[in-house]
């Protein structure tokens, strides 16, 4: 069962088992990870579940798609080369760890 690590704006680490190709919004709802919203459902339409992955991580989840950049431009937090929509993050089958930061909400 792979794990994903949510580190949070304010420093906490959650580390939640997650099932084997599970998606990283919908673990991070279940497990009540604070700082997802996810308030569309996982449709790519409201970027309140941006993530920043590890760099040397970012090859395993699929390539962003035009509707997830232009999603991303709206983001209120720091956009970041490593930015991502969490609802588009599935851990493939074979990975045991991942790692997502969340951003520190702007005001
Ligand atoms: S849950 Fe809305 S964009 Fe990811």
């Amino acid at each position: 069962m792979p794990i994903i690590t949510y580190l949070l704006a304010d420093g906490t680490k959650m580390n939640i088992e997650a099932e084997a190709g599970a998606n990283v919004m919908r673990t991070a709802i279940d497990a009540d990870v604070p700082g997802i919203l996810a308030e569309c459902g996982g449709a790519a339409m409201c970027a309140t579940c941006h993530v920043y992955v590890e760099e040397e991580k970012a090859s395993i989840f699929s390539e962003i798609s035009d509707v997830e950049e232009e999603m991303l431009e709206c983001v209120t937090e720091e956009r970041k080369p490593e930015s991502r929509l969490s609802c588009q993050l599935t851990i493939p089958v074979g990975v045991d760890q991942v790692t997502v930061q969340l951003p520190v909400p702007q005001d």
